[in-house]
């Protein structure tokens, strides 16, 4: 599927995000070279340059090849790579003038097919109009494949997802739609699958027969520092809950695909998306940070509006109507500014029978996404020595140890490869957001007071474990604390 000829355009080239992941994931391809041959990468922004410049910030997040030779070289080579046109984003001109210049390069292509790969690392104003811009005046019809790779906010609730949906499938088919959630690009989050479907002794505890409760945390040790503005209009849960947090929910639930198929896949995940309902009030917990440690709390951001009570953490609890998992909570929990980073899976299951132990602790399966890799699974065991006492221990498989040559990717490169590749397994399909805005409108908008009075976060300190309701929330959910030894 690789085609030689291959231009990716980044448009957005001079924003955050193309700063941050895209180009920092177009070299790591680079220069593990999976990129096609004679790809080349044209950047597009309003923001007027000239290649020399270009060049210089879209290296300029790439570290350490000052010391690294080898990187400065590879880094040399990847610039060669590297153009730049500047335009608008609603008028046609500027795509016509980008479409020049694409046409301009692919003339020096041996062979007249050429793909045209489109990331759009744009905010979400201009997602319509670059969408109609590109298929009007950027669309190669002679061979070729053209792509488009769309980043989230997929709109603010269901209607408006389902509106935006509606436009951008105008001009383009859901084949030619990538659309990114990076989460599902992480390592931990494919080996998902594999641990469950791979393993006959997991899978076969695999629900709710074994497993008492499951938490899918995520944690991140800074506020939203200059990024009040876009932060404040969509909170933590269109932020984090409802696209990262429920596409690690539904690969952990989802019953075995028939194949690795991107569409026996999604047909698996959708399935399990329809059996959860919308999220009760009563099953929801929010928070926002506040100033402590020296630290400013989310209102003294000044991106951040006078008084806004949005949430910048928030526990929801999801059920899922099916066989499998009838009445076992699962518990998505997100916030900024807490005690430290962290994403992890924890799976814990059902006490054992008492009689002959009492008091032991619940096995417990975690899934470190990040950082520090890691799979372990908490286990009783019996004390080395001249009697019986059962104490809880730990396999691990701490991928820093087992796997010590190997470099984890970074998500945004495994994902823009699948998308060069054309498979689309690790891409949000257009229903499985239409289910997952299902799930998460109705307390949306109970949230933004669409329907009477806004409900208040509890405030947390900024380096915190978050609001101090949380402890009794998860065991109002069944946790069990193991009781120290
Ligand atoms: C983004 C959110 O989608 O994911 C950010 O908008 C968040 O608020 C980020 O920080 C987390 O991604 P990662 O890969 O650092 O866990």
């Amino acid at each position: 599927e690789l085609k030689d000829n291959t231009i990716i355009i980044v448009l957005g080239a001079s924003g955050d995000l193309a700063k941050k992941k895209t180009l920092p994931a177009l070299f790591g391809l680079f220069r593990q070279n999976f990129l096609p041959r004679d790809v080349k990468i044209v950047g597009y922004a309003r923001t007027k340059m000239d290649k020399v410049e270009f060049d210089k910030r879209a290296t300029s997040y790439i570290k350490g090849a000052d010391e690294n030779p080898e990187l400065a070289n590879q880094l040399e080579a990847f610039k060669q790579s590297l153009t730049y046109v500047s335009g608008g984003y609603e008028d046609g001109e500027s795509f016509e003038k980008l479409n020049e210049h694409l046409e301009g390069i692919e003339s020096s292509y041996k062979s007249k097919e050429c793909n045209r790969i489109f990331y759009l690392a744009l905010p979400p104003s201009v997602f319509i109009p670059v969408t109609k811009n590109i298929k009007d005046h950027c669309y190669v019809t002679r061979g070729g494949k053209n792509r488009i790779i769309i980043e989230k906010p997929f709109g603010k609730d269901l209607e408006s997802a389902r509106s935006l949906l509606s436009s951008v499938k105008q001009y383009w088919s859901e084949d030619e739609t990538f659309r990114i959630d990076h989460y599902l690009g992480k390592e931990m989050v494919k080996n998902i699958l594999v641990l469950r479907f791979a393993n006959i002794a997991l899978g076969a505890a695999w629900d709710k027969n074994h497993i008492s409760n499951v938490q899918i945390t995520f944690k991140e040790p800074f506020g939203t520092e200059g990024r009040g503005g876009y932060f404040d209009e969509f909170g933590i849960i269109r932020d984090v809950l409802q696209n990262h947090l429920l596409q690690v929910l539904t690969i952990l639930t989802m019953e075995r695909p028939v194949s690795f198929s991107a569409e026996d896949i999604r047909d698996e995940k959708v399935k399990v998306l329809r059996a959860i309902p919308p999220i009760e009030k009563t099953d929801t917990l929010l928070g926002q940070y506040v100033s402590a440690n020296g630290k400013p709390g989310y209102l003294d951001d000044d991106t951040v509006p006078p008084n806004s009570i949005c949430p910048t953490f928030a526990a929801c609890t999801l059920w899922i109507h099916n066989p499998r998992w009838e009445g076992v909570p699962f518990i998505l929990k997100a916030g900024k500014a807490l005690n430290e980073a962290k994403v992890e899976v924890r799976i814990q299951f059902k006490d054992v029978t008492q009689g002959i132990f009492k008091d032991i602790a619940r096995n417990e399966l975690v899934i470190r996404i990040q950082p520090n890799e890691a799979v372990y699974l908490k286990l009783n065991s019996k004390t080395p020595g001249l009697y019986t006492r059962a104490i809880p221990t730990e396999m691990d498989l701490t991928y820093k140890r087992r796997f010590t040559e190997a470099k984890i990717p970074e998500a945004y490169e495994s994902l823009i490869l699948d998308a060069l590749r054309g498979d689309h397994s690790n891409f949000v399909r257009h229903d499985e957001l239409d289910y997952a805005w299902k799930i998460f409108t109705p307390i949306l908008h109970w949230i933004d007071g669409q329907n009477g009075v806004r409900p208040k976060p509890s405030q947390y300190p900024y380096g915190s474990r978050g609001p101090k309701e949380l402890t009794h929330f998860v065991e109002k959910f069944g946790y069990k604390r193991a009781v120290e030894a």
